[in-house]
């Protein structure tokens, strides 16, 4: 491997100019940590901002895992602990305390804070399931929008206020998901919802987050043509939207990728004057050999395939991995669904660094695919 400084790299201008492929230098050097940019720099020479999913106590104690947080990211985002189930076990008891110190960690660390979510029908407390009136349901809905979007007024750089609301396998003709909000309150929530973030902190940026967009397949052509038209249904109506989160939980040789309907669906959403954000991205591998270069290289190809076509619209601005390294991943811990668990008992690799911190071939895609993008400013 070409033992090279990082200082030495910049300096030869590689590197520095703007728009070159990585040299082949880099490359060598991935494994190196003083020759390696750091993904938030690659991002940020091209105005996209780059982040990652924490947990608490991933980064509020100092550890290894710290130092690569505030090596790689100029962006963090709670995983769970602003949810609404966590926070709120009982009606009136709301914990604050790691939402509070996740986000005293990113304003120490000059970290942007990304909150997430305020209402997503999967993680609803089991008390407001049980609210008897519909008036009491709805007090509830907007009294947990206003006391969080109030708390961290100014500190959150963009709220996914709503999550996952829409589900055309329900049949509904608005293409909206039939679970407990739309069950309880109707269809109003969502704007309801909107409004009550906006007016409480002007300052954050409101997106709407969804999943099984990204892929060549009936269901997911399904939901890219009911999301846009619920995107394009809030602006009509004027609700209080900015950006549009795309997740990204891709899966290796699982699904076809058409470039050409991803990109037409990006340039849409686009089209609606809505910023973009990649806001979970990971790769599971549990159709790949075990074989770990193979499996890595095959992770890698599939983070290049779907960045290549992200990156390449502008009105992409972020890139969010749901987590930086397979230490700490919702894959690896099995809190995804089963049949997309390995049969061979190995650990999944969905993420740019292995559980040692080491950057895999996914991170040399990340940075490629940074370092290629046409630059935002
Ligand atoms: O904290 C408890 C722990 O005390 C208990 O021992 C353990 C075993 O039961 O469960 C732990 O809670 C788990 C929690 O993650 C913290 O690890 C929940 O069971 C588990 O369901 C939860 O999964 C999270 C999932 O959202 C549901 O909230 C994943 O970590 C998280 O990565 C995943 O993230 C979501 C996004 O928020 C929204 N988009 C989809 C994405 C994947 O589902």
């Amino acid at each position: 491997m070409i033992a090279i400084t990082r200082r030495r790299l910049l300096g030869t201008g590689a590197f520095a100019a703007s728009g070159l492929a990585i040299p082949g230098a880099l490359r060598a050097a991935v494994d190196s940590t003083e020759g390696r940019p750091s993904l938030k720099d690659l991002a940020r020479r091209k105005g996209i901002k780059f982040g990652t999913a924490v947990a608490a106590p991933q980064v509020l104690e100092p550890t290894d895992f710290t130092d690569l947080v505030e090596r790689e990211v100029a962006l963090i985002v709670p995983e769970n602990e602003m949810k609404w189930f966590e926070m709120s076990p009982a009606q009136g008891v709301v914990n604050y305390e790691l939402p509070d110190r996740m986000v005293d960690f990113a304003q120490a660390e000059g970290i942007v804070f990304r909150g997430h979510c305020l209402v997503w029908y999967w993680r609803t407390p089991w008390w407001f399931q049980k609210l008897p009136t519909r008036a009491e349901a709805e007090a509830a809905l907007i009294d947990r929008v206003r006391s969080m979007t109030l708390r961290y007024a100014g500190r959150i750089d963009t709220w996914d206020v709503v999550n996952e609301a829409v589900e055309p396998k329900d049949g509904r003709a608005d293409g909206l998901r039939e679970a407990v909000f739309l069950k309880v309150l109707g269809p109003g929530y969502i704007d309801l919802a909107y409004h009550h973030a906006r007016e409480c902190d002007p300052k954050a940026a409101l997106v709407y987050n969804d999943y099984d967009i990204e892929y060549d397949t009936p269901e997911h052509e399904a939901k890219r043509t009911a999301v846009l038209r619920f995107l394009e249904r809030m602006k009509h109506d004027g609700v209080p939207l900015d950006r549009f989160g795309v997740q990204g939980h891709l899966t290796v040789g699982k699904m076809p990728f058409s470039e050409t309907k991803f990109r037409r669906f990006l340039a849409d959403v686009a089209g609606l004057g809505l910023h973009i954000m990649v806001t979970e991205l990971d790769v599971t591998d549990e159709l790949a050999p075990g074989d770990i270069p193979r499996r890595d290289q095959l992770v890698a190809d599939e983070y290049s395939r779907f960045l290549a076509v992200a990156l390449d619209e502008k009105a992409v601005d972020t890139l969010i991995p749901w987590g930086l390294s397979d230490r700490y991943s919702w894959i690896v811990r099995h809190e995804h669904a089963k049949e997309k668990w390995r049969t061979d008992g190995l650990d999944g690799r969905p993420l740019p660094f292995d559980a040692a911190l080491q950057p895999k071939p996914a991170w040399t895609a990340i940075a490629h695919a940074l370092d290629g993008a046409p630059s935002r400013s």
